[in-house]
């Protein structure tokens, strides 16, 4: 399919969407400067822990904000003192005091929650400045649930790493050695179930033994979710959900978010929290490197080579769903120009 406007839109992340930026730990009082969707982004945090997050442009002329000084709720530019609040307004301008850039709000500021350990970024267009509500599921808001977060920076297209999440069949191959995904049928039909937020893609006839099925929801937030069951050696609790977001940092770069989470309250949490660190967790990261190669050495435009099948047809309903909305936002862009 030949490259057009929507793909470019795909390429950078859709807007008026929340995305998982980063680990809450990533940022300090010291700015910080990370590529998401499109944007070179600031984020801080004064010395009461709140984050900020703005464009990383100054006002001035463009240069980092991520190179000035913290000030709590604003940021000093480092090259001629600009300060710019988390809002985005040129509060002061220490050169030039009550020029006509003082009080301007000209830089970019992105609306930031923390939940779960992560950071998430609101990432808006021009006419969608306000956010809906950030809804994640239940196994990351509810205290009947115990999660770890787990994040990856990969080497390849965001949307790879989504194909690849709404594949469950490549768990009976690509992690066939694995501690959790070597039972059950490495055939089987696949059927396309409909939700409150989204779908589920999964095996006729098969649950609970394997890598059995995927969910996709839009819940504010693109997420997917996906359970394993564990063996007895796992510990206890109930099947091991993974719940996943991943966010365009470049076009060959994907920022891989996973809460690797189970159902499981008192001495059984804590139980499971200590095999976890102890046993689980380096194999759970021996099988998400399978996926990481696999991912970073695809060709950019392997989709031109595709041949796809049954088993597929998960992925190609997620890519129709994301080209309409891609489509949706240029038409609204096209509209709201004319
Ligand atoms: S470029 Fe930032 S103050 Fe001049
Ligand atoms: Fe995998």
């Amino acid at each position: 399919m030949p490259y057009d406007a929507a793909d470019k839109v795909l390429e950078r992340g859709l807007r008026n969407i929340w995305y998982g930026i980063c680990p809450s730990n990533f940022i300090g009082t010291k700015p910080v400067q990370l590529h998401r969707c499109g944007y070179r982004m600031v984020m801080w945090r004064d010395n009461r822990g709140k984050l900020y997050a703005l464009e990383d442009y100054c006002p001035h002329r463009g240069a980092p904000m991520s190179l000035g000084i913290n000030l709590g709720d604003r940021i000093a530019c480092g090259y001629h003192g600009v300060q710019v609040d988390g809002n985005g307004v040129a509060v002061s301008v220490p050169g030039s005091p009550g020029c006509k850039l003082e009080g301007l709000k000209a830089t970019k500021s992105f609306p930031v929650e923390e939940h779960a350990g992560l950071i998430f970024a609101y990432i808006g267009d021009e006419k969608h400045p306000n956010p809906p509500p950030l809804v994640l599921p239940e196994q990351l808001t509810s205290p009947e649930y115990s999660s770890f977060l787990c994040y990856a920076e990969w080497g390849g297209d965001y949307r790879f790493v989504m194909d690849n999440v709404m594949d469950p069949m490549h768990g009976s191959y690509l992690h066939k050695q694995s501690h959790s995904m070597s039972f059950g049928e490495a055939q089987a039909q696949f059927q396309i179930r409909d939700t409150e937020h989204g779908y589920v893609f999964e095996k006729v006839g098969q649950r609970n033994v394997n890598f059995d099925w995927t969910e996709w929801g839009e819940t504010g937030l693109h997420w997917m979710r996906l359970e394993i069951p564990y063996p007895k050696t796992g510990g206890p609790g109930g099947n091991f959900v993974i719940v996943g977001t991943y966010t365009p940092i470049t076009s060959t770069m994907a920022a891989v978010i996973h809460w690797r989470c189970r159902k499981v309250e008192g001495w059984q949490r804590d139980a499971w929290r200590f095999l976890y660190k102890n046993r689980l967790e380096a194999r759970h990261w021996h099988v998400l490197e399978q996926d990481r190669v696999m991912i970073e050495q695809y060709a950019p435009d392997a989709r031109d080579y595709e041949n796809l099948y049954q088993h597929d047809t998960g992925l190609v309903r997620l890519r129709r769903r994301m080209r309409s909305l891609a489509q949706e936002q240029i038409r609204e862009g096209a509209a709201s120009a004319a």
